[in-house]
């Protein structure tokens, strides 16, 4: 018997509390002008001190499992994606389990920074057409609050707050995950990283007093090799399954920075402007949650036909970056 992973429900949250660029132009030495040439972004969500990305996942996985009719009891496993987790352990899709009363699911964390959304999939993908799981709840969720150094100004502008959730099925009508690519380089890991907190460098006065506890990025670097992989992510993954860039009706990209999201939009001369989809200047980058949240949101707006693709892609920390090609399938896109 074979079976066709499908996304079937998503959902996604944002925390209320909006922190705009003349917010930090009193925070650092900054201002809108800058912020929004160099970045695109115009502001971002930032979570209360009592959410977390439990929290925040639970709203978002309750959002998903409404849309695709699914109760938590149905659910098989949860996979969460983050790299800030509520603790280092027990892994937030055990909270997350517990707080929806997903009581037979299996539950784990997955970390591969921003492109944590695709290689959940990806895994969720597998374990569904393997036949495995039926029914696989995927989380990101990110509190980049956290760990983000409102003192530093090349890096406290880009971040924000979020989770995004889907669900993944082998029943009922949705978006097929057609192909999923995924690649990583761990030789660039000390160009975007946060140095302290793990078994490395444990907490302690010491790293404290060096705040390395926060993100650390070498932003002109991580910009090249984020556009160049990106591009060559989502060619590989096109030709996985023989299509190619006409066939694709929507383009997510990472929502990092709209010059890099532009910089691969150039990349697709065939794709008009207008079926690029950008959340970036609203909500900042959100790491893992940013390709889900978009997703969400495209979904949420536009009326797909059956058939259409839709090419996600994403680049982050490690250095990971993935691309996957969804395609509606099914009466409900008439
Ligand atoms: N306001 C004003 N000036 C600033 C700011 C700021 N917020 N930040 C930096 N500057 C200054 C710098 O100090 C520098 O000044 P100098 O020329 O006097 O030295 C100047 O602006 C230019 O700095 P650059 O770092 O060269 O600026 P750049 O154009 O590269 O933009 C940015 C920086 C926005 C970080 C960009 O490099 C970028 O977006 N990089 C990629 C980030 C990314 O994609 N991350 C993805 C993964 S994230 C994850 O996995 C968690």
């Amino acid at each position: 018997m074979s079976f066709i992973a499908k996304i079937i429900g998503t959902g996604a949250y944002l925390p209320e509390r909006v922190l705009t660029n003349r917010d930090l132009e009193q925070m650092v030495e900054t201002s809108n002008e800058w912020i929004v040439t160099r970045t695109g972004i115009e502001e971002r969500r930032i979570a209360r001190a009592d959410e977390y990305p439990s929290t925040m996942g639970v709203e978002a996985a309750k959002r998903a499992l409404a849309d695709a009719n699914i109760a938590p009891e149905q659910v098989d496993l949860i996979l969460v994606a983050t790299l800030t987790p509520d603790y280092i352990f027990p892994s937030t899709a055990c909270l997350i389990q517990h707080a929806i009363g997903a009581k037979r699911a299996a539950a784990f964390d997955l970390q591969a920074a921003c492109s944590g959304y695709l290689y959940a999939l990806s895994m969720a993908k597998a374990f569904v057409e393997t036949g495995a799981y039926c029914n696989v709840l995927v989380i990101a969720s990110e509190k980049l609050s956290s760990i983000t150094n409102y003192k530093d100004r090349s890096t406290c502008v880009l971040f924000g707050d979020g989770a995004a959730a889907c669900v993944i099925s082998a029943q009922g009508e949705g978006l097929a995950i057609e192909a999923i690519q995924l690649g990583a380089d761990g030789e660039q890991a000390n160009l975007l990283m946060m140095p302290a907190g793990g078994s490395r460098n444990p907490p302690s006065v010491e790293t404290l007093a060096q705040e390395l506890h926060f993100i650390k990025m070498a932003g002109n670097e991580v910009f090249k090799h984020a556009v160049r992989r990106m591009e060559s992510a989502c060619k590989d993954c096109l030709d996985r399954i023989g299509l190619v860039e006409e066939d694709v009706s929507w383009l997510i990209p990472h929502q990092a920075n709209l010059r890099i999201i532009d910089a691969i939009a150039n990349r697709f001369k065939h794709l008009p402007e207008e079926r690029i989809f950008k959340t970036v200047q609203k909500y900042g980058n959100t790491s893992a949650s940013s390709v889900g949240i978009a997703l969400d949101e495209l979904l949420k707006k536009a009326r797909l036909k059956a058939g259409e693709n839709i090419l996600l892609t994403a680049f982050g920390g490690g250095f990971t970056w993935g691309a996957a090609v969804l395609r509606s399938v099914g009466e409900r896109y008439a």
